[in-house]
């Protein structure tokens, strides 16, 4: 059964306790915690706008980085709350507190339409333990629950489960918030029973990361590209070198059961045939966990399928981005998930970059894009392109968990329409 979506309802007068993911980038400036990117702050706008034209009082809850439960200065929701009232353009209280006095005094004190953001509610152990008592306390301000946080939904915790638990017990409502159904409608709905083509791109470093979602789109996907280091375990398993490129030698059987699936299924799967390689060098730096920095000299491409013993493979190569960009423009439903190589260097950002115009280009054709979140929004975005993808989802780990078949307990505490 489907989720009751705010649009359902009518929450006028109402405290609702909106669970927001604000896990927004930041960085020190001249001692000043700065956002790099509020992209997840941006797409919950039309979410806070609905349910502020309802005339409902918001009491909005995130976590910020992991600070296991200690008052890490850094990792303070203040600086969001000033960059929301600028983005929304409405003021927003914020208390230096997700629970206690001091916030029943303030949520008591909200009109209709007001907004209120809490403090990180990681500041306490209580909220990734799921702690029914620090859930209660958190749930004191709510009449309603809502939902908005689809990258942290796959987390069990009090903010994202404990409390709408509650808050349903109550007899209060739980629902979606706009964000959140969209995220479920594409990485979820759209890919049920995907308009075909289906041509999925993986990426990313490591094959036991994704190896259930390359597990699960072998029954839906027409073809499967396979980029980033990851490809370098299906090298190895079919036999050829790989040189010192990042790989999962204890993976191999993992990979090659993938590949024999998709030979039995039809499924096409495209493996790099050409790479850009390195030669790593040991520099006297010392990274923050105190091991060499390595320097990556002498970039080239590499034509043949077996990658030199000295050389280490960074990104896919010329001749494998052509068949790549080929296999996407037939495409009419797409699903890209990980980069193509070590993107952040733009030396080895040639082939991701060439899949994200592909993916545009195909787009603009009239494919369906969707993007499962993490580095491959990055790369999109630092390309200039994230505006012209059918979906960018604001889920890391949410969206891979969700593309797994996993149920996110954020999901299942929601009350069904
Ligand atoms: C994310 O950034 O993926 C979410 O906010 C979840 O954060 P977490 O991995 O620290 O739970």
């Amino acid at each position: 059964m489907a989720k009751l979506s705010i649009r359902d309802l009518n929450l006028r007068g109402l405290r609702v306790f909106v669970r927001v993911d604000y896990n927004v980038p930041m960085e020190e400036q001249d001692g000043q915690m700065v956002i790099n990117d509020a992209t997840r702050i941006k797409e919950t706008l039309p979410t806070l706008e609905a349910l502020i034209a309802q005339g409902a009082r918001l009491i909005l809850a995130a976590h910020l980085g992991r600070p296991k439960g200690q008052r890490e200065p850094s990792m303070s929701l203040r600086p969001v709350a000033a960059k929301l009232a600028d983005m929304i353009g409405r003021p927003v209280a914020f208390v230096d507190d997700c629970l206690g006095e001091k916030v029943e005094k303030t949520a008591g004190a909200l009109k209709d339409g007001d907004i209120l953001l809490l403090e990180n509610v990681r500041y306490y152990d209580e909220e990734e333990a799921n702690d029914p008592t620090f859930a209660e306390k958190l749930a004191k301000v709510a009449d309603a629950y809502v939902n908005d946080a689809f990258g942290a939904a796959h987390r069990a915790h009090a903010s994202t489960e404990g409390v709408a638990r509650i808050v349903g017990k109550r007899g209060g409502k739980c629902a979606a918030g706009l964000l959140m159904e969209r995220e479920l409608k594409f990485l979820g709905d759209e890919l049920e029973k995907p308009a075909k083509p289906f041509v999925v791109i993986l990426g990313g470093a490591k094959v036991s990361d994704k190896i259930k979602v390359i597990d699960r789109l072998l029954e839906k996907a027409d073809t499967i590209l396979i980029g980033g280091a990851m490809a370098y375990t299906f090298k190895l398993a079919q036999g050829f070198k790989v040189g010192k490129s990042l790989v999962e030698p204890d993976k191999t059987d993992v990979a090659k059961a993938a590949l024999e699936k998709a030979k039995a299924r039809g499924v096409q799967f495209l493996l790099p045939t050409d790479n850009t390689i390195v030669t790593t060098v040991k520099t006297d730096k010392l990274n923050k966990k105190g091991k060499p920095i390595m320097e990556f000299t002498n970039p080239r491409t590499n034509a043949e399928a077996n990658i030199p013993d000295a050389e280490e493979g960074v990104d896919i190569g010329p001749k494998t981005a052509v068949a790549f960009r080929e296999a996407i423009l037939g495409a009419k439903t797409i699903l890209w998930n990980g980069p193509m190589g070590i993107f952040e260097d733009k030396r080895f950002a040639i082939g991701t970059n060439a899949v994200a115009q592909a993916v545009v280009d195909a787009t603009a054709k009239g494919a369906k894009s969707i993007i499962g979140g993490g580095d491959s929004v990055k790369a999109l975005n630092k390309a200039g392109l994230g505006d012209q993808v059918t979906f960018m989802s604001t889920g890391g780990g949410a969206s891979l968990e969700f593309l797994e078949g996993a149920v996110l307990p954020g999901v299942a505490a929601l009350s069904e329409k």
